[in-house]
């Protein structure tokens, strides 16, 4: 079926910005809001926006006033019976959605579409209230609609595919990219997003490195936009610490998904982010002003001004003890060759997913004299390194060690014992729950990374990102992690795992 008139309830934030590209792609949109005079409100503000567009050169003034043209303000719920489709933007509330959704029953025809902006709330359960349920679905945008181009569109259990295929075409053809998902929790981008944030928490809550420091680390190394916590932030506690507890608790506890107690403490404590001015960061006039630390970072200790001993490499990971090597040569260190460090050495190792303490343990090294480098982004010079320290490693080795892979111009974190560091951890936790949302059919391994990348702003989808660094190797973090933690948060996917064993693709479907 092809949509040309589509009836929208509630004009806030989404509905004008829904109504706006509907109108855009030539869809004549019905606009009702229970507010009086908030619909005609809402059109006055999508012309104004389209204007505003054409003043820059995006739109031509005939552009302008066709999508205007096709948006009719109209006082009565009744004034939706000509609709093929409805689309509600309303308050995230289910018995008031069920409600308007019975009301338009009786309104509509016998063949219209019912869908649902809900961002929260089962789609399954809204159509519960209906007398005709295959025809309600999903429309899930995200704020703000015209620039985030993607639309999830959920299939409740019982609603029609062709319904579900009438809506990923009206949502191609307002010029998003439309994705298929299943009527779960957080459907894909809410539910691929809980990974980034609460392992990032989880990092900050054991202490391995300052707030400013996880955020920089996964700007810098990982390529993302913001780090974690900036994102809170930006978001507000208010807004994200019961969506972390809603999808926790939805999915029964998944450890996965587990909140911290520090978001909990921030809200409570009206720390809420930028909104606030005050959150993990301080705010002045909507720019970070302060703590101190994070506005500017501290210099390293120069090479001439520390003792540098010998350095003994550890061949645990050969590739990465190669990448080291080199690096360490070409700044001038004495690099040992020994299979045992020398009792004055600088002992160096490369950990894919284990802590500073179990390198030493396992390879029985001086843990005073042991540091950890992560090699899994690369040693670029003029990229950032991470260090990492075992609890008892020395601050000769530690001022040595910054001072050494620091002295090409590359900015150094050194963080406390982690296994898995900061990124690996992250993205490790990343690739996984992506993993296991194709595992649960969710939707389809290519549109996972899609909707993600587009409704998240990653650098890269997160199969993507597990096929870039290797499945085997995100396989071994998690291993690693589970090992260390004794936590099933940690546990990996069978899709990865699978996909690992097979050496194939994150994105590889099943057959
Ligand atoms: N804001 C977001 O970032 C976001 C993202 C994705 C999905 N959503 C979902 O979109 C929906 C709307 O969100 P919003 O941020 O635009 O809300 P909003 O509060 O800005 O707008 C809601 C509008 O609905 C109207 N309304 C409320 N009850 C109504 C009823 N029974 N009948 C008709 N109109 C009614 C209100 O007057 C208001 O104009 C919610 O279901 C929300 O979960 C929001």
């Amino acid at each position: 079926m092809t949509i040309n008139t589509l009836g929208l309830v509630g004009t806030g934030a989404m509905g004008r910005g829904i109504a706006q590209i509907a109108a855009q792609a030539g869809v004549e949109v019905l606009l009702f809001d229970a507010k009086e005079g908030a619909a005609q409100e809402a059109k006055t503000a999508i012309a104004a926006t389209l204007s505003k567009l054409a003043e820059k050169g995006k739109l031509t003034a005939e552009q302008v006033s066709a999508a205007t043209d096709k948006l009719k303000v109209i006082g009565n719920l009744g004034d939706l019976a000509p609709a093929q489709a409805v689309v509600e933007a309303i308050v995230e509330n289910l018995d008031i959605k069920k409600k308007l959704f019975s009301e338009l029953e009786a309104i509509v025809a016998e063949d219209c579409i019912l869908a649902t902006n809900t961002s929260s709330l089962s789609v399954t359960s809204i159509a519960a209230g209906c007398r005709l349920p295959s025809r309600v679905a999903g429309f899930h945008f995200f704020n703000p609609v015209p620039l985030m181009k993607i639309v999830e569109v959920i299939d409740g259990l019982l609603t029609d595919r062709a319904v579900s295929d009438a809506l990923l075409a009206l949502g191609q053809r307002m010029g998003h990219k439309a994705v298929r998902a299943k009527d779960t929790p957080g459907f894909i981008v809410n539910h691929a997003g809980r990974a980034f944030i609460t392992e990032g928490l989880r990092l900050l809550g054991e202490q391995v490195a300052e707030i400013h420091e996880i955020d920089r680390i996964m700007r810098d190394v990982a390529g993302f936009r913001m780090g974690p916590l900036e994102l809170l932030d930006l978001t507000g506690l208010d807004v994200s610490q019961p969506v972390m507890e809603s999808i926790y608790n939805q999915y029964y506890q998944e450890p996965r998904f587990r909140p911290s107690n520090l978001a909990q403490q921030r809200l409570v404590g009206g720390l809420l982010g930028r909104k606030t001015n005050r959150g993990f960061y301080h705010y002045e006039g909507g720019k970070i002003s302060g703590p101190a630390e994070a506005l500017d970072e501290a210099p390293a200790p120069p090479l001439a001004t520390v003792s540098l001993p010998p350095l003994w490499i550890s061949q645990a990971h050969p590739e990465f003890a190669k990448a080291v090597t080199d690096l360490a040569i070409q700044i001038g260190a004495q690099v040992e060759t020994g299979l045992r460090p020398s009792t004055k050495a600088l002992c160096i190792v490369t950990p894919r997913g284990h802590d500073a303490t179990t390198c030493a343990s396992n390879q029985g090294l001086d843990a005073t004299r042991t540091i950890a480098i992560d090699v899994l982004f690369g040693l670029e010079p003029g990229q950032r390194r991470t260090l990492m320290t075992t609890p008892i490693t020395s601050a000769a080795t530690r001022n040595a060690a910054h001072a050494l892979f620091a002295a090409d111009g590359s900015k150094v974190t050194v963080i406390r014992d982690s296994a898995g560091f900061v990124a690996q951890r992250i993205i490790a936790h990343i690739v996984n729950v992506a993993c296991d949302i194709a595992q649960q059919g969710i939707a389809a391994p290519a549109d996972i990374d899609l909707a993600v990348t587009l409704g998240l702003g990653y650098p890269k989808g997160p199969l993507a990102f597990g096929d870039a660094i290797g499945p085997k190797r995100i396989l071994d973090i998690l291993d690693s992690l589970l090992l260390v933690y004794r936590d099933p948060r940690y546990r990996p996917s069978p899709w990865l795992r699978r996909r690992a064993l097979l050496g194939v693709s994150l994105l590889t479907p099943e057959s």
